[in-house]
């Protein structure tokens, strides 16, 4: 874990609601796709978890979300101003589980850290299929992103103004995808509908609230199938056999 002082870039809308930021800084304890960094906000006692989208050596982004106020007050951030981060968080996605072709179920934001992972899962030359869920066409975001790193890439919207009318799991049943390990971000109902649905074996990555987001408080923990585990520290990436539901 390392507290870093960063500098945006970029801080742009991407799809309704929804922000992509660019940062400047020290990424060195950022490790592997599925970890998350813990963002300091002038006047919130917590820090805002948010999951790492893409990183290289001097920079990394981030995909969010407006829901509340602490997000909000990103979305006002400009080019220059600083934040005040934590790296390194979390157990991210074993990529060695996958031997040779991935598929990625990304709900909403939930799609945000599967493209590091793909980047990741590229360089192994392993084949990509993606399933991107979103309510309705504004929300559809990141799509050429996977295209271009070589995915195939299927959306479903709730209301079918792209792409199949539905969820993830309706592409799925509708499409013949061959995969052998499926890595899975999205809201809750989804995770569960995905676990309870797809075969074989899988990752799916949790939220929870948290506080310290670095495993001292205990107040994200879940149960699992191996006892309690923090979704900070112990995730909030979880095998699919390991979550109780
Ligand atoms: C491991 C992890 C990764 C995440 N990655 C992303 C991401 O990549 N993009 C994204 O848009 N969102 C992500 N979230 C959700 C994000 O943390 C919340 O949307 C955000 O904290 C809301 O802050 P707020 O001040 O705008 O909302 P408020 O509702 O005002 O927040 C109040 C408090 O509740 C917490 N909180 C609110 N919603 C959530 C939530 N869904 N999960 C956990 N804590 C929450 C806040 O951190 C804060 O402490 C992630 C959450 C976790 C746990
Ligand atoms: S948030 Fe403190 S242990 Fe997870």
């Amino acid at each position: 874990m390392k507290e870093v002082r960063f500098t945006i870039l970029d801080n742009d809308p991407i799809a309704a609601n929804t922000w992509k930021m660019k940062l400047s800084g020290d990424t060195s304890a950022i490790c592997c796709s599925g970890e998350f960094v813990q963002i300091a906000l002038e006047g919130k006692f917590l820090r805002r978890p948010i999951s790492v989208h893409d990183v290289d050596w001097e920079t990394f982004s981030i995909v969010y979300k407006v829901v509340g106020e602490g997000t909000a007050a990103m979305a006002r951030m400009l080019p220059g101003d600083k934040l005040d981060i934590l790296t390194g968080l979390g157990t991210g996605f074993s990529i060695d589980s996958c031997q040779s072709k991935a598929l990625l179920l990304g709900g909403g934001v939930g799609a945000a850290p599967l493209y590091q992972l793909a980047k990741e899962l590229c360089a192994q030359q392993k084949e990509i299929t993606v399933v991107l869920g979103f309510n309705k066409a504004d929300e559809v975001m990141l799509v050429e992103d996977f295209e271009g790193l070589g995915a195939k890439v299927y959306v479903a919207t709730m209301d079918g103004s792209v792409g199949t009318k539905g969820f993830v799991t309706d592409v799925l049943r509708l499409k013949n995808i061959g995969y052998d390990f499926f890595y899975a971000c999205g809201p809750m109902p989804m995770l569960k509908a995905v676990c309870e649905s797809v075969k074989g074996r899988g990752e799916v990555s949790l939220e929870e609230r948290m506080g310290c987001g670095a495993g001292f408080c205990y107040c994200c923990s879940i149960q699992t199938k191996n006892g309690p585990r923090r979704v900070c520290k112990d995730g909030p990436v979880f095998k699919k056999e390991d979550i109780v539901w």
